[in-house]
């Protein structure tokens, strides 16, 4: 067998930035084939899949390790060296307990609780004004929330400047250029706070937070976590959280789109909340693909491919694909009450099993968080005044246009 259809090109890499959340449906329509080969980031061979046995290949453990797999820059805005994401074998398994031990669910309940606070104390203030544009508010609510719940609470100046950076970081992470530069420069100053923290907290006493959970943890040796390391571990708990303010501008764009769903939650139980986050996850565009290097060879579709061999999994489009989901183009949040989603088909945060594997620690919070949301805008009363709310497929993470403005009454 010839293996996966190859599409014919040199370096696909700005057909990517260009289509985004498209590229790798628009080949698999043109080769007729959920997997195809093209060159990337200089001419690179990859293998792109897609599907819930792709998700279930990529996600054995220790197939694929993630260093070297994303292009460079998008990796250095999400996460660092010597992050968790870039460790393997049983050294990733022992730092991955550190965040499953963090966003225990008691932990993730407070961070709700803060989240809910925050929106309350801000919501005054969109009503004084008459409007809000959600994805900057959310960044500030978001900001605020997550770093009291690690143990750095900040004061009104340095909210504003913190959520600023981290939104940056974020925008940049699926750029080249600009846009992408501004968020490198603006992480060097994000991470010397971060090592503030760190170091603050090793020489006060011993308080139970997050951050110091990351502050003390020993690695297998029993040592210490570098300082830089540790940083750079705490933003990755407080980084992504912020991420979050993406996922509730979607809930509200579903709620705009599905006026019908707005009068299902009036009233609804937790389940149905949490059912709706989570077609909020799979339908609206965020990571469109995880990459990974191959650890060992192995063989895809009749074909051999060697160690070292790049694969990315398209986790956007697995999670659309109609051999696992009914009418996947449909916004339903009932199949979450159904139970279509599996741990391979549904994979917006990476597939498989969270402590073995690279998928994500943060799912929990991430759904608890936009229930939340969701909670809030369902009972609150304001108007989505006419503007641009169209998605630009070829920008990722996606945004529409316009940020979400709401009108409220005084
Ligand atoms: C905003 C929504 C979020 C999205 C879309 C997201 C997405 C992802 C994705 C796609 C991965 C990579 C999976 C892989 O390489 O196989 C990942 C890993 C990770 N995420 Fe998230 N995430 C989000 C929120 C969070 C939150 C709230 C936290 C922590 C509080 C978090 C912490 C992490 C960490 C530490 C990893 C590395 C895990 C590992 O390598 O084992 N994320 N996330």
């Amino acid at each position: 067998m010839a293996g996966p259809p190859r599409e014919r090109t040199l370096d696909a890499t700005l057909a990517l930035l260009r289509e985004g959340y498209g590229f790798m449906a628009r080949r698999q329509a043109a080769l007729g084939s959920d997997s195809f080969r093209t060159r990337l980031m200089g001419g690179q061979d990859v293998l792109c899949i897609k599907g819930e046995a792709a998700a279930e290949f990529f996600y054995a453990p220790d197939r694929f390790t993630r260093k070297g797999a994303l292009p460079p820059t998008t990796l250095l805005s999400l996460q660092d060296l010597g992050s968790v994401q870039r460790l393997d074998g049983s050294a990733h398994r022992w730092r991955k307990r550190l965040f499953l031990q963090v966003l225990s669910p008691p932990a993730v309940t407070r961070l709700g609780d803060l989240f809910d606070a925050e929106w309350d104390a801000r919501a005054a203030l969109w009503r004084e004004r008459g409007e809000a544009t959600l994805y900057v508010e959310m960044g500030q609510v978001l900001t605020r929330a997550v770093c009291t719940w690690g143990g750095s609470p900040l004061g009104d100046h340095e909210a504003g400047r913190r959520a600023a950076e981290f939104q940056a970081m974020i925008e940049g992470a699926g750029a080249v250029g600009p846009r992408n530069w501004k968020g490198l420069a603006l992480r060097s100053r994000t991470e010397r706070w971060a090592r503030r923290q760190v170091a603050d907290a090793r020489a006060g006493t011993h308080a139970d937070s997050p951050l110091a959970a990351v502050a003390f943890h020993r690695d297998e040796a029993g040592e210490l976590l570098p300082e830089r390391t540790a940083a750079v571990e705490y933003l990755n708990l407080l980084r992504p959280t912020v991420a979050v303010d993406r996922f509730v501008v979607f809930c509200a764009m579903a709620l705009h789109d599905q006026p019908e769903w707005r009068e299902r939650l009036a009233g609804a139980d937790g389940a149905t909340y949490a059912a709706f986050a989570q077609e909020v996850r799979r339908f609206y565009p965020f990571f469109p693909a995880v990459g990974g290097r191959a650890l060992q060879p192995f063989e895809w579709q009749g074909k051999r491919f060697k160690r070292g061999a790049w694969v990315l999994l398209d986790t956007h489009g697995t999670n659309r694909d109609p051999r696992a989901w009914r009418e996947p183009e449909r916004f339903d949040p009932g199949r979450f009450l159904r139970d279509e989603a599996n741990a391979f088909n549904f994979c917006p945060q990476g597939a498989g099993d969270v402590s073995t594997g690279h998928r994500c620690p943060g799912e929990a919070a991430v759904v608890e968080l936009m229930a939340r949301a969701t909670r809030r805008l369902v009972a609150m009363a304001y108007e989505v005044p006419p503007q641009d709310l169209s998605i630009d497929a070829g920008r990722m993470p996606a945004i529409p246009k316009s940020r979400f403005v709401i009108r409220l009454g005084r």
